[in-house]
């Protein structure tokens, strides 16, 4: 019987003071109990047996591994009932180490949502936290812990299949877009059933690589590594991310997956993250294909070393780190630290207290078809759309219009795309049994909105990726037919994203021939651009009268286009990257240096910086859209023409709808220091304010200006600013500007 008190006493001493300890007590008293296989098995991450996101390597022995003890996490499994049957196993394991399970909910897990760069193009934070959050609520409650996301890879050539993951080329717009998402992941913060781990990806300078292709090296001055790519990461970590994850590229030389500089000394170390770092796919022995190892046993030594906490999918860890251990080559501290960094967020997740708490089946239910999702989905993937033409005020179409002689409307919908469902889904989504109903396609979308006085002619006209013109009569014939045409073309869903860097990024296929067929029958045309990537359509772009950039706007697309097409939502989308002409103006951002031979406009090239053969200015510049009203500057006005430390200034003007109709124009700031002790770019984005003014209405726009705001990287990587004199830009574009100037002492 005494024995029996004892234990009960030493039970609920240890209760009571497991209720008083903080996490990172409780953290060690588990490290305590930990052998090195243990810790080591919590540094290892394998793919489920159910679906995959690189290539394969397929364990045999999965299932006794983690009632081994020797997984720590899983990624591509999803739902409650996968997710509790691997959980079941890992409980089965000595100290009951409950497993974390990671995937890819980039863009909305069972609700999609836009492409992350289409998002982009609305410019609205809000939006984009709300879009995350739902995200994370639906995902969470399928038993998902962890979201490999957001990206916020700066990305300046769209030949890169990924750039559709980020947020664009400017790190002032990827910095606030970074943050708005890991506050949407991670929500109320982790603990929280609705919480997802956010994950900060591809550190660093992933979108760099050396001609837009995929996986390959980038090469650059720390200065500019501080200055353009890493931002949105110290944003990331700024906002509480979770956890980061390291690239494919080498950078200068140094495998991402090694890099001591980008983990420990800049991540861990200035930024002092406290989260974890987990490899991509393999890429820990992928550093063998880099000629940076050996073999794996030398690639588990340089990225245990070199501040990788957890090994995706390459075994590197789980097959060498034990040995290198107690070779000393790796030092126990190392593990630990890595290992307490892990365990921390499995605690702070609550799992330790509860292992099922995400396997939740009526909420899992509850979330999976929730209206209000659809309704946050909609309104910001018509905000993404971007109107990059409106000829004679085209658009917006009336829902009620009679034909020529009084005859019923026809409205031609034409292209590969006019009745695509899962293509608007874009890359990195998910298929549901059910996506044939709950998508919306264009044509549905336009169907919904007109009422019997309209009539829908479809014809596809051609496919999506091949050299058959034989459908193209068909469309003619129905163009002709009808008083308009709505024309949709494109990339194909799996044409961006990763391992999709393209050479050529013109319409796929022969839908441009399509686009000039339809054109030529004279009948008005509305071209909607369905990608996942800027494109290059110089043709349609000259000769198309109206043209909307659509994206890939996810579950509720076609309503969204329509939304905007018929004029239930004035479009506001700004784009977040330049549009080349040709691929060989690549890469082209707004934010370039002025070089000692600047053109001055496309008449000024004798001996200038700009090709012999090709406009200075990208098709369509970066922060441009239009609307169906138009907005006026008024000239800017300064508080103060100098700016002194303690004593910002503001930079106002008086912005007026000209136009017929209530719309939003996303009012952008820029700066120019002309002088510096290294040189600086002809604009960078300082700020950006949204707007809705009512037709006739005016309303003054003030930015707040400080030194802050004119920090830079100098040649000793001291973040700095100088006095000197400054230019402020305030426009609708980063071309479409009023400027005025200050001095900064
Ligand atoms: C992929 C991607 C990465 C993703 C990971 C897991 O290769 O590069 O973004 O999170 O593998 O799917």
């Amino acid at each position: 019987m005494k024995h029996l008190i004892l234990c009960a006493g030493l039970l609920a001493s240890m209760t009571v003071s497991a209720q008083r300890k903080t996490i990172p007590q409780k953290v060690d008293s588990v490290l305590k109990l930990m052998t090195l296989d243990e810790k080591i098995g919590q540094m290892n991450q394998y793919n489920g047996p159910w679906a995959a996101t690189g290539p394969l390597t397929n364990d045999d022995n999965l299932l006794s591994q983690i009632k081994d003890g020797k997984v720590g996490s899983m990624l591509n499994v999803t739902g409650v009932k996968r997710t509790k049957e691997l959980q079941d196993i890992a409980m089965q394991s000595r100290l009951k180490i409950p497993l974390l399970f990671g995937q890819d909910i980039i863009h909305g897990y069972r609700t999609i949502f836009p492409v992350p760069l289409g998002e982009a193009a609305s410019w609205d934070l809000e939006a984009m936290e709300k879009g995350a959050r739902v995200a994370a609520t639906e995902a969470s409650a399928a038993g998902v812990h962890w979201t490999f996301a957001p990206m916020v890879d700066i990305a300046r050539d769209p030949r890169w299949g990924r750039v559709m993951e980020g947020a664009g080329e400017d790190p002032y717009l990827g910095s606030k877009i970074a943050t708005a998402r890991v506050k949407g992941f991670q929500g109320k913060g982790l603990g929280n059933t609705d919480a997802l781990m956010a994950c900060a990806k591809h550190f660093a300078a992933y979108g760099a690589a050396v001609g837009g292709r995929d996986y390959n090296s980038v090469d650059m001055s720390l200065r500019q590594l501080h200055e353009v790519y890493l931002p949105p990461f110290k944003a990331a970590a700024d906002a509480g991310a979770a956890t980061f994850m390291n690239s494919f590229n080498d950078l200068n030389g140094i495998p991402a997956s090694a890099n001591a500089y980008l983990m420990r000394t800049i991540l861990k170390g200035e930024w002092k993250f406290k989260g974890f770092v987990v490899s991509d796919w393999g890429s820990i022995g992928e550093m063998i294909n880099h000629g940076y190892v050996k073999d794996n046993y030398e690639a588990a030594l340089a990225s245990a070393n070199g501040g990788s906490d957890m090994d995706m999918e390459s075994r590197s860890y789980i097959q060498h780190l034990v040995k290198l251990v107690k070779e000393g080559k790796v030092k126990m501290t190392v593990i630990d630290n890595a290992v307490k960094r892990i365990l921390t967020k499995k605690f702070e997740m609550g799992l330790f207290d509860d292992p099922y708490r995400f396997s939740d089946e009526a909420r899992e239910k509850a979330q999976w078809n929730n209206p209000e999702h659809l309704a946050i989905e909609r309104d910001i993937a018509k905000k993404s759309i971007v109107l990059l033409k409106n000829e004679h005020s085209l658009l917006p179409l009336s829902k009620t219009a009679i034909g020529k002689d009084n005859a019923q409307r026809q409205i031609a919908l034409i292209g590969p795309f006019a009745k695509a469902k899962s293509d608007n889904l874009g890359f990195w989504s998910y298929d549901w049994p059910d996506d044939s109903i709950r998508v919306t396609s264009l044509y549905e979308g336009v169907q919904k909105k007109v009422g019997a006085d309209t009539k829908l002619l479809y014809a596809k006209g051609c496919n999506v990726n091949d050299t058959v013109t034989a459908g193209f009569a068909e469309a003619v014939a129905t163009a002709l037919q009808s008083d308009i045409v709505i024309l949709s073309v494109g990339e194909a869903r799996d044409m961006s994203g990763e391992a999709k860097s393209r050479s050529s990024i013109g319409f796929p296929g022969v839908q441009e021939q399509l686009v000039k067929a339809i054109v030529a029958t004279g009948k008005p045309v509305i071209v909607m651009i369905s990608a996942g990537r800027p494109l290059i359509f110089n043709w349609t772009a000259d000769h198309a009268p109206a043209i909307l950039y659509t994206w890939w706007l996810g579950t509720t697309a076609g309503d969204a286009m329509a939304d905007v097409l018929f004029g239930d939502y004035n479009p506001s989308g700004k784009l977040p990257m330049s549009f080349p002409i040709t691929e060989g103006q690549i890469p082209i951002y707004y934010s370039h240096f002025n070089t000692g031979r600047p053109a001055q406009n496309d008449s000024d090239r004798n001996y200038r910086s700009s090709y012999t053969d090709l406009s200075i200015y990208p098709k369509f510049p970066f922060g441009y859209g239009l609307h169906y009203t138009t907005f006026s500057y008024g000239p800017v006005q300064l508080s103060n023409g100098v700016l002194q430390k303690g004593k910002p200034i503001t930079a106002s003007v008086v912005l007026k709808n000209t136009g017929a109709r209530a719309g939003t124009e996303t009012v952008q700031l820029y700066l120019r220091d002309l002088v510096g002790s290294v040189v600086r770019p002809v604009k960078e984005l300082k700020g950006f304010q949204q707007i809705t003014l009512q037709p006739g209405e005016s309303k003054t726009v003030t930015f707040t200006i400080s030194v802050e705001d004119c920090r830079f990287y100098n040649d000793k990587l001291q973040y700095i600013y100088e006095p000197g004199e400054f230019r402020v830009f305030i426009g609708g574009s980063s071309r479409d500007v009023v400027e005025t100037g200050f001095v900064l002492k």
